[in-house]
């Protein structure tokens, strides 16, 4: 990638894709072009050619894609169904992408054959992508730690964080560490054709990540057990939690409680020369998200 390059960043204004805008206008002299359905709420830096469009409408993507050396993909959607022309529309206009894939996606199964709906949607865009001729790096993350910011009402309003599946270990990670390794893929040699299995650099249960929020805020919190039930009940009353998505999270954390406890892989630090951020530093990063 050279000085005069435009990469354009889909997800521009969610967790990771704010952080590759950013990281790439700190660190590459890259020209940045980001994509959102609604440029005026965007919120980006002024250094941004924000470009109004939608994945699910593909003449503004045209618009958006011209001229761009690279694209930075995030897969909004619960199924892969508008994926062969979004695939297709890259190709016409662009030869690398960096794909934020999902850790739910398993080697050596077809997408139909993933166990989980997410491993599904994101294995067949990850097949097409692979299948197209673009040059390809495909990100699988584990849990982001932005998730729990789903407490962040509860935490506002008492010690106690109510939920399901309390004891499901995961390996939260950083945004700004997966938006680091897609910066690197996106503007330095060596990572076409690579899969990046991230995760973070230790593993907490959900209710060890309660405590941990307590001790940063400087207040005792607490996990309190509810049945998948009743946490399902309150996750469908949440105006702020899609109701498609209850289901499946709930799911996924059941298969997480019965699977091997996760394991930690050091891909962040291998691309970037940097460990992983602990989920304390992540939450040093939110505190006022908390209060
Ligand atoms: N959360 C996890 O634990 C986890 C773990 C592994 C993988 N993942 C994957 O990571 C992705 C989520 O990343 P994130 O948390 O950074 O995103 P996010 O914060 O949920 O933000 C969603 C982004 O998608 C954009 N968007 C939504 N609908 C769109 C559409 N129709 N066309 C174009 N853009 C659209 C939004 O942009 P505008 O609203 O501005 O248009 C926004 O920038 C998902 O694919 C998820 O499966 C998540």
């Amino acid at each position: 990638m050279t000085a005069k390059n435009t990469i354009l960043v889909i997800g521009a204004t969610g967790n990771v894709g704010r952080q590759v805008v950013s990281q790439l206008i700190a660190v590459t002299t890259c020209k940045v072009r980001a994509l959102a359905r609604n440029p005026a709420a965007a919120g980006l830096s002024d250094d941004v050619d924000v470009r109004q469009g939608d994945l699910a409408d593909p003449t503004a993507l045209e618009a958006a894609l011209e001229g761009v050396d690279a694209v930075f993909l995030m897969w909004p959607f619960h199924s892969a169904d508008p994926a062969a022309t979004v695939v297709d529309a890259i190709k016409r206009h662009t030869p690398r992408v960096v794909f934020l894939s999902s850790g739910a996606v398993q080697d050596g199964l077809t997408p139909e054959q993933q166990p989980h709906p997410v491993g599904q949607s994101h294995g067949h865009v990850e097949h097409l992508i692979a299948q197209s001729g673009l040059a390809w790096t495909h990100l699988r993350p584990s849990t982001f730690a932005t998730n729990t910011l789903w407490w962040a009402d509860q935490i506002r309003a008492g010690d106690m964080v109510q939920g399901a599946y309390g004891a499901v270990p995961m390996a939260l990670l950083h945004e700004a560490d997966i938006a680091a390794v897609a910066v690197r893929s996106l503007t330095q040699d060596g990572h076409v054709h690579a899969v990046h299995h991230l995760t973070g650099p230790e593993v907490l249960t959900q209710a060890e990540q309660v405590r941990t929020i307590g001790e940063m805020l400087g207040r005792p919190l607490q996990w309190q057990e509810l049945s998948r039930e009743k946490a399902r009940q309150r996750l469908l009353a949440d105006d702020n939690f899609p109701d498609p998505f209850v289901d499946p999270l709930l799911d996924g954390y059941a298969d997480m409680l019965a699977a091997p406890r996760p394991s930690i892989t050091s891909t962040v630090e291998t691309v970037t020369g940097t460990p992983a951020r602990t989920y304390r530093q992540w939450v040093a990063d939110h505190a006022a998200d908390f209060v």
